[in-house]
């Protein structure tokens, strides 16, 4: 019998909940039998007393229980998924699900929408006119078989617990708390039948982990549960302090994405889209070494092969396959609003704050601030100058696109002030951080 109660008191005086409390727990809510006050009251209890390894496994389990977990070994080759923590101009999976698909690593790709400050897939991928991001459990194995990848939405058949207890830590001020974090992009990556998984950790300023030692607590506590449930999990520290390429937006970052897959892309972001994709490839077995599947990846660019996929994926999906051959075919709606250097800005940009920069395109329109908001597929920034480029002042250093004119002036003076500068050009910085895998920390940095 479920005591709720029992529960709620044993985790607020800081006791250790069996598995079989846990369970009670999260599969009685999940099928509607305890009130959102109760939950709420062991959210918070959980969050201020901790929640140990062994009780975050025990919540991963029942909440990837709550649905179905899927089964694709009728699919012949490796299924490999990339998740990222989130960050700024992250457009990663829109270069590197195409790419893994056409380095012949099947990729199931679930993904969410813009949270917070950050941008999501799901969102920019919608900013392709037609496509559809809400496929059914058979259209997804079937295109799985058919193009090696396929790009969706959560279903309510996936981890549905997980959907439950997210709105409800959204409200209740318990989202960044290492453990609820783990179960929730846990819970729906082994949900996807996942032969390997490799993880995007970002910490930073634009991340949610601001800290490398609290990204480090995450990155390892997701490869710990990757492994114990069977699935290879590598994962990548990656510095989030400034925001990926050039493009913040959602029509805007699939527009770099299309320059990355053919050959033009800004060097940050291809580079980190070949690195994961070499580590995808090593995972799926298709490469031995990382160096190897790099190679593979870049490959898959400069032989056209890397875009192709992404046409299809796009076709497959009811997108308008035009629009990404020819982006500027792309109809404009909103104006663009130039952005120029202060009378100060001499010498070098020095530092580029992608939280502020991330704020700011959610209120022009590339995110949400509640459920109901509808997200502006052309609304964003285009950074004209980045860390280490040399300014002058009243040199154009951003571009924006918002339908919100009368914020005109106010999102012009956020863009100028998460810009510093200085007389001497900076250090260049590295995006790869550490490397985490079932062997132990790597050190890039
Ligand atoms: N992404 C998720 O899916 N869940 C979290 O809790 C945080 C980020």
């Amino acid at each position: 019998m479920l005591d709720v109660i029992e529960t709620i008191t044993a985790k607020r005086d800081g006791r250790a909940l069996s598995d079989t409390a846990i369970r009670s727990l999260i599969s009685a809510y999940a099928r509607g039998l305890v009130p959102d006050y109760q939950m709420s009251a062991f959210l918070m209890a959980a969050f201020l007393k901790g929640l140990s390894t062994r009780e975050t496994t025990a919540l991963t389990d029942c909440m990837l229980q709550s649905g179905i977990v899927l089964d694709f070994s009728g699919i012949s080759g490796a299924k490999v998924d990339k998740h990222s923590t989130g960050g700024v101009g992250d457009k990663i999976s829109l270069v590197l699900a195409p790419m893994a698909a056409a380095c012949q690593v099947r990729v199931p790709m679930i993904s969410g929408r813009a949270l917070g400050h950050t941008g999501g897939t799901l969102d920019k991928l919608e900013s392709i006119p037609g496509f559809s991001t809400d496929v059914d459990l058979a259209r997804m194995r079937q295109q799985l078989g058919d193009l090696g990848v396929v790009m969706l939405g959560q279903t309510e058949e996936i981890a549905p617990a997980d959907g439950l207890l997210y709105a409800l830590r959204d409200v209740t001020a318990t989202v960044d708390f290492i453990p609820f974090i783990t179960a929730s992009i846990m819970s729906k990556k082994l949900a996807e039948g996942l032969d390997g998984l490799v993880l995007d950790v970002k910490t930073g300023r634009g991340a949610f982990m601001k800290t490398r030692a609290a990204a480090r607590d995450l990155a390892e506590m997701l490869v710990l549960l990757g492994e114990k449930f069977g699935v290879s999990t590598v994962a990548w520290l990656t510095n989030m302090d400034t925001p990926l390429g050039f493009k913040i937006g959602n029509w805007l970052e699939v527009e770099e994405s299309i320059d990355c897959l053919t050959g033009c892309g800004p060097a940050d972001v291809v580079s980190l889209s070949v690195q994961l994709c070499g580590e995808m490839l090593v995972l799926a077995k298709r490469a031995d070494t990382v160096k190897q599947g790099k190679e593979i990846a870049q490959e898959s660019i400069d032989s056209g092969r890397a875009f192709e996929s992404l046409l299809n994926l796009v076709a497959a999906q009811g997108g308008d396959v035009s629009v990404i051959e020819h982006p500027s075919k792309r109809k404009r709606t909103v104006e663009p609003e130039p952005v120029c250097a202060p009378d100060h800005a001499r010498g070098f940009v020095s530092d580029l704050d992608a939280f502020q920069l991330g704020l700011a395109a959610t209120e022009m329109g590339t995110g949400r601030f509640t459920k109901e908001d509808e997200v502006d597929p052309e609304a964003g920034i285009v950074l004209h100058k980045r860390p280490g480029d040399a300014v002058i002042p009243n040199e154009e250093l951003a571009t924006f696109y918002t339908r919100k004119r009368a914020l005109r002036e106010q999102f012009a003076q956020t863009i100028r002030n998460a810009y510093s500068f200085k007389a001497k050009a900076p250090a260049a910085g590295n995006i790869l951080i550490d490397r985490l895998s079932a062997e132990g920390w790597t050190h890039r940095s």
